[in-house]
């Protein structure tokens, strides 16, 4: 199957691709030329201002940022705290996550320079290194992220965030600072709306089954909500994902994955809530 038949919003963004990409249509449009050195900008400023906010002068719109504590359905968000090392939350190949700080780079600073660390060798330049090169595959820049550094990080989201335990509101909060950060730029509201949709239909449904993203990258399970009030996908696998478990904090000494014990599994969630 098709993903596109999969998803209906990247039926949005798959068309817009067809005949000219979101991101080299506003590579052109805020920059003049369509180069690489151009989409690279772009998602540089794209991914710097979703993550700390809006930085640059002329901002349309404010941004709070993925990293500011913040409501979304009015519900409380703290995403910093998967970013910073407070939470056992990253995924090294073991049964329970392990606590890393990805702002070891600089934080903010390098970032408001348009930069993604002051450093090469460090998480915080893997992580943003790795979002910008994701991002352009997915907002189909014709050469940067494709052609000329294309995206080379984990494949399948799942892995990436299972030991977080996302939730809707978490997950909702993350796609709205995307959005926010695109038409802060000038980006219009419809082609921010389809983002936000592509990016929904891909990561914002639990169980979802093995799918490409990007298109080069072998399939593989990319659901980043996974709790149980995350919209259950359609077509769903839940059997291929494993149960959800709240991470515990960094240097906590239990032997137990989990500080709360189990946030849910899928079984828990399809007998209550579907
Ligand atoms: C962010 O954008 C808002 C709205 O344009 C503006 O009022 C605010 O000063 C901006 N913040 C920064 C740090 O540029």
């Amino acid at each position: 199957m098709k993903l596109s038949t999969l998803i209906p919003g990247l039926a949005l963004v798959g068309a817009s691709i067809a005949t000219q990409s979101l991101c080299n249509k506003y590579t052109t449009a805020l920059f003049g030329s369509n180069t690489e050195a151009h989409q690279q900008l772009l998602l540089h400023k794209l991914v710097n201002t979703a993550v700390i906010g809006n930085y640059s002068a002329g901002a349309l719109n404010a941004v709070p940022g993925i990293l500011a504590p913040g409501t979304y359905n009015g519900e409380n968000v703290n995403l910093l705290q998967y970013f910073d090392g407070e939470l056992a939350s990253s995924n090294r190949g073991g049964k329970c996550g392990v606590a890393i700080n990805f702002l070891d780079g600089g934080g903010a600073a390098p970032l408001m320079n348009d930069k993604a660390a002051n450093c090469r060798n460090c998480n915080q330049f893997f992580l943003l290194t790795h979002l910008y090169k994701f991002f352009a595959a997915l907002l189909g820049c014709s050469v940067f992220g494709n052609t000329v550094k294309p995206y080379d990080g984990f494949n399948g989201m799942y892995q990436v965030h299972k030991f977080m335990a996302l939730d809707a509101a978490e997950v909702g909060y993350f796609i709205q600072q995307v959005g926010l950060a695109a038409t802060s730029f000038g980006v219009s509201q419809s082609d921010a709306a389809a983002v936000g949709q592509a990016l929904m239909a891909l990561f914002g449904y639990r169980c979802a089954p093995a799918t490409s993203v990007p298109s080069f990258e072998p399939a593989a399970l990319q659901s980043i909500c996974t709790a149980c009030d995350c919209p259950k996908a359609s077509p769903a696998d839940c059997g291929d994902y494993g149960p959800v478990i709240e991470p515990k904090p960094a240097g906590s000494s239990s032997s137990w994955c989990g500080s709360k014990g189990w946030k849910s599994s899928w079984k828990w969630c399809s007998s209550h809530h579907s």
